[in-house]
């Protein structure tokens, strides 16, 4: 299934309705609203762009018994359609564990399952997604003479080689990116972000058994998992987690306070002046940002426990938690083992320590600026092209300046709109609805087909390529090509 017809190849000067970058939950959830909200006769040209070879859910992570953090009633569909095909539980049906998912009684599968769930999903739309494409750019186009931007140059990189592709719509739905400690260099074979724990530390420390000296960093939900799995899988190593607060704290997510992820509270929160809205954020910040699971500090604390029972003087504990500790220094000691130096407060006496390990896993959250990179040529499009952040309206399309960018034509924002659209932004919580004010906002499904919105009718417009004009003029970009999907 899926709602475009690609099995044919695709012209080279072809224009999509709407070209989606990234395909994660966020994208996916925009694919399903979309398959349900526009009859099928009058589905637009749409195509998702994928770096990863295949649809997964942060990979690095998917650990053995970590759990969801967040009902699985808050799926891709339910919110905006409980009758949809696409729901947990009509996945869970077809999978024939219905009964046996009611029988464990929670709220909460394993990341394992909904990662499932959503591979599920997203084979659905196998033909409307490039998978192994990562896009660098996008660039303003004035197509057909026009005296404004009208369309979007899509740039990206498949194998080594370069495409571009014409669209009207541009949806920026690429996550975040690994944020590391000042002091650390971006690459080092001995120091590991929580999103790639999976692959990389397998690699890096080859022996289950080994004695090794591994350091984590964070006290947030990844580095709390992260430091429970280490440790469990290298037993014989001995394992620090290095916290810059008192203690692991829990993540509040008892029902009052839970209510600021509802899709309601999104439209309050954007009315809300900036100043109120900031204060709001770190207000509800325990939600979701540096606390654990109370279920699994409680794990971590039983562990740390045992240790203290079988040995009181402390010589052969494995585990061990170092507070008010943050990372000032960094020694490249050779390819096998660096040295951290760490500034330590022990009851108001600071200190500063040089520890050595064999593996430091970073597990210090992350950054959502990519889409300014990729935006980076429209930025000139804003009315003050200083601003630090893409203003965007409560629909997520980014607003450039008054006349500059045509009204069947634009940019949304996808997961990087927290400080206007609330905290639930970064998360799954309002997925399915906002996928469905998107595909309004862009579709107006109820003009799609009239003609008068210049959407097609399932069929790409056609743009001779001579006329299409660079936006950003000079960097030889106005010959496009498209060889469609790979
Ligand atoms: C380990 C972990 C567990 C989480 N668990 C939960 C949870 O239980 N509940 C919850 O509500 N939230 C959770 N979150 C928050 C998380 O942000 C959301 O679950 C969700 O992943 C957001 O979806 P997204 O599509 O916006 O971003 P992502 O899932 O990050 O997807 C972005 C996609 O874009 C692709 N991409 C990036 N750059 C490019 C490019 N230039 N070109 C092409 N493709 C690109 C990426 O490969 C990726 O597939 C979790 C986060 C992490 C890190
Ligand atoms: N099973 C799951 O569902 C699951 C698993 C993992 C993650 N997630 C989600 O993923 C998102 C991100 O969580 P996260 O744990 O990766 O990130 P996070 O919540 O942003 O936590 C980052 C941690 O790193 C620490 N830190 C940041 N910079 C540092 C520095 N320079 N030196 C030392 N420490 C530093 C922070 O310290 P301070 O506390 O001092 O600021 C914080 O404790 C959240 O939404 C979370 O719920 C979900």
């Amino acid at each position: 299934m899926g709602y475009y017809n690609s099995s044919s190849p695709q012209p080279s000067d072809e224009v999509y309705d709407l070209i989606c970058i990234g395909f994660g939950p966020s994208s996916l959830a925009i694919a399903i609203a979309i398959q349900e909200m526009i009859p099928e006769s009058r589905r637009p040209k749409v195509l998702f762009l994928e770096r990863q070879q295949q649809f997964i859910w942060h990979s690095g992570m998917l650990l053995p018994g970590s759990k969801m953090q967040i009902s699985f009633i808050k799926d891709l569909a339910t919110l905006r359609d409980p009758r949809s095909e696409f729901t947990f539980l009509n996945y869970l049906k077809e999978k024939n564990r219905l009964l046996d998912f009611i029988n464990l009684g929670t709220f909460l599968p394993l990341r394992e399952e909904y990662n499932d769930y959503m591979q599920w999903c997203a084979s659905k739309f196998d033909d409307v997604v490039s998978y192994g494409e990562t896009v660098t750019l996008v660039e303003p186009i004035k197509a057909n003479s026009a005296d404004r931007v009208n369309q979007f140059l899509v740039h990206s990189k498949v194998g080594g080689i370069e495409e571009r592709r014409l669209a009207k719509h541009v949806v920026v739905a690429v996550g975040g990116r690994p944020l590391l400690p000042k002091p650390l260099p971006s690459y080092h074979p001995r120091i590991v972000h929580s999103s790639q724990y999976s692959s990389r530390v397998p690699q890096a420390l080859s022996d289950a058994n080994g004695a090794y000296r591994i350091a984590v960093i964070g006290a947030g939900q990844s580095a709390a998992e992260v430091f429970s799995d280490v440790s469990a899988k290298y037993p014989n190593a001995n394992t620090t987690l290095f916290i810059r607060g008192d203690a692991l704290k829990p993540s509040d997510d008892s029902p009052f306070v839970n209510e600021i992820f509802n899709p309601s509270a999104t439209d309050k929160f954007f009315r809300t002046p900036a100043e109120e809205r900031q204060a709001q954020l770190v207000e509800n910040r325990a939600t979701n940002y540096s606390v654990v699971r109370l279920e699994l500090i409680e794990r971590i604390y039983h562990d740390l426990y045992v240790q203290r029972l079988r040995d009181p003087s402390g010589k052969s504990w494995k585990l061990n938690i170092q507070n008010h500790s943050e990372i000032t220094g960094f020694n490249d000691i050779s390819d096998k083992s660096v040295s951290l130096r760490m500034a330590h407060r022990d009851n108001g006496v600071d200190s500063v320590q040089t520890h050595e390990f064999d593996l430091v896993i970073v597990a210090t959250g992350y950054a959502r600026d990519m889409h300014k990179e990729l935006l980076a040529p429209a930025k000139e499009l804003l009315s003050d092209p200083e601003v630090e952040r893409f203003p965007v309206g409560r629909d997520y399309r980014v607003q450039f300046g008054e006349g500059k960018v045509s009204a069947d034509a634009g940019v949304y924002l996808q997961g990087c709109n927290e400080t206007t659209h609330g905290l639930s932004d970064t998360l799954l919580s309002v997925l399915a609805v906002r996928a469905g004010e998107v595909v309004d906002s862009i579709f107006k499904p109820t003009s799609i087909g009239n003609g008068a919105n210049g959407h097609s009718n399932g069929h790409a417009a056609k743009v001779p390529a001579k006329k299409v004009e660079s936006y950003s003029n000079g960097n030889g970009h106005n010959g496009v090509t498209s060889n469609g999907y790979h």
